[in-house]
């Protein structure tokens, strides 16, 4: 089978393109290179052949012979959103509906999107699941439920896609991210000692690590085409949800002597516990491997095996928002974001 994986060159497609050619699927990469510059570590894997190139530009003689897409290349976090709204539309909804579009019209069977939780956005409820209301509070949340929508209403019996609402990702990545929770704590506590949160941390938030993400996609692609058809799973585990001061609590304690406090309540009214039943029901195979204080301390050790400095760890590349900001203010994207050279 062979798999077009765009995003291919970051966070979670750098886990997953050498995954998928492990287990034997033929892939091709499709990447801009936002954050290509610079990796936290090297592990020797074969990474895919990979088209430079922009989502939005993509022509369907691009895609001759694939069989499946993972999408995944779009801006990916809630500060991007807020930096240039129009720009995440253009890219997250509409670049991801002409990828959609593109590939159903070159006969690509299989569509793997990836959607998040954050769609659920605040919540009342003791558990949400795929048949809740959304609820998105950012404009990167409301581009997923908009890319949902959209795709969903393309299904057919030549086009099956599949919408994959990840929890909040962590563990090492070559191209890693350091704005998201447990990895940003995890490199506080490295570098500083000391985790002082802003807030007192009760909001509820489901963790996933991105090799449990990884799992969830392959099995979603190995999959009988009736078991995942214009299907929405949550991706994660009803176990871990986490409150963020208990993720504070576990990265504190798989770093010793690292000081932990915390702040007043917060602002940031986004909160939600998700259940994640319907993934075991309908992919059996699918178990997260993976927890918070395993994740933690894999970021322990990886950061004592490269001896991970401050600056490394403040370094642009890994903090979304800091490259594409670098990216504009030295004028090598444009204002849509694309390439000037
Ligand atoms: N990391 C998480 O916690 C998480 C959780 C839920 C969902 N997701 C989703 O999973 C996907 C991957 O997330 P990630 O953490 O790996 O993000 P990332 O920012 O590390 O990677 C996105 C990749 O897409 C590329 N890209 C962006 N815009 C592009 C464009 N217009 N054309 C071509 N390439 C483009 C970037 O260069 C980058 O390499 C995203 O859609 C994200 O919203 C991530």
């Amino acid at each position: 089978m062979k798999i077009l994986v765009t995003g291919s060159e970051g966070y979670l497609g750098s886990l997953l393109a050498p995954e998928l050619l492990n287990r034997g699927f033929e892939v091709v990469g499709l990447d801009t290179g936002f954050y290509k510059e610079a990796a936290l570590f090297h592990r020797g894997q074969t990474t895919p052949l990979t088209l430079d190139c922009d989502l939005r530009r993509l022509e369907a003689k691009q895609l001759s012979g694939v069989d499946a897409i993972v999408h995944m290349a779009e801006l990916s976090n809630d500060p991007i959103g807020q930096l240039a709204p129009e720009i995440t539309y253009e890219i997250n909804h509409r670049g991801s509906l002409h990828l959609a579009e593109t590939a159903r019209r070159a006969g690509v069977k299989r569509f793997v999107y990836m959607s998040s939780c954050s769609v659920y956005g605040v919540s009342e409820a003791e558990l949400v699941d795929e048949e809740s209301p959304v609820n998105p509070q950012t404009i990167y949340a409301i581009c997923k439920t908009l890319v949902e929508r959209d795709v969903r209403k393309m299904a057919d019996d030549n086009f099956s896609p599949t919408f994959l609402r990840n929890a909040t990702a962590y563990g090492a990545s070559p191209r890693m991210r350091f704005d998201i929770v447990l990895n940003n704590l995890s490199g506080l506590a490295w570098t500083t000692r000391e985790i002082k949160m802003t807030s007192d941390g009760t909001p509820w938030r489901p963790l996933v690590h991105g090799l449990d993400i990884c799992r969830a996609i392959i099995e979603t692609l190995n999959a009988p085409r009736e078991a995942v058809h214009n299907q929405t799973f949550n991706v994660g585990d009803t176990n871990h949800n986490y409150r963020v001061r208990e993720i504070a609590e576990i990265v504190a304690k798989s770093f010793e002597g690292c000081e932990l406090a915390f702040g007043p309540p917060s602002t940031d009214n986004r909160s939600y516990r998700v259940s994640f039943a319907k993934i075991r029901k309908h992919l059996p195979n699918f178990q997260c491997a993976w927890d918070a204080r395993r994740g933690a301390k894999q970021l322990h050790d990886l950061f004592q095996r490269i001896d991970m400095r401050p600056e490394v760890f403040q370094h642009r590349s890994f903090t979304r928002l800091k490259q594409l900001e670098y990216l504009l203010r030295t004028r090598q994207i444009d204002d849509r974001f694309f390439w000037t050279e």
